[in-house]
């Protein structure tokens, strides 16, 4: 049996890169609630106390210095726990994703995409298109 929790939550995205957040916050559905702030993690200074910290295809981007550092800020401020989702950091693995990633863009549905108002904005941004 699943139970339903109506648990109120208070979500914050961050990304060091100026576009993200602006094309975040213009992707997000219509109801969703959460904000996106443009912004280096290390600089990030919650308004208040952090629950979960959970980090997306982030640390793959990282030295291992900052790697380290970031778990550190994680253990610092998240009161209950932390998820780093991430890739392999594999040599086979960064080769793999960069293949892989031009490639994709010759399946017509990422063709379509790539039309569409948001993704064609990102190319255009990242000299795909
Ligand atoms: C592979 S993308 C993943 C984007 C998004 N989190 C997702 O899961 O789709 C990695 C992102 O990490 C951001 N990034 C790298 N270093 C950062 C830092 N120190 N603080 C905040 N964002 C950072 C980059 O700008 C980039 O947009």
């Amino acid at each position: 049996m699943v139970l339903e929790q109506r648990i109120a939550v208070d979500l914050v995205g961050i990304d060091v890169n100026l576009d993200a957040a602006a094309l975040a916050t213009e992707a997000r559905p219509y109801w969703s609630r959460i904000r996106y702030f443009h912004g280096n993690v290390f600089a990030y200074r919650p308004e208040k106390p952090i629950h979960l910290v959970i980090s997306s295809l982030l640390t793959h981007q990282m030295s291992d210095v900052d790697v380290v550092r970031f778990l550190q800020w994680m253990e610092k401020h998240a009161e209950i726990g932390w998820f780093v989702n991430d890739l392999s950091r594999s040599q086979f693995s960064y080769n793999f994703i960069r293949v892989f990633s031009k490639l994709a863009w010759l399946h017509p549905l990422c063709r379509r995409m790539r039309r569409s108002r948001f993704s064609g904005r990102l190319c255009r941004k990242n000299g795909n298109g």
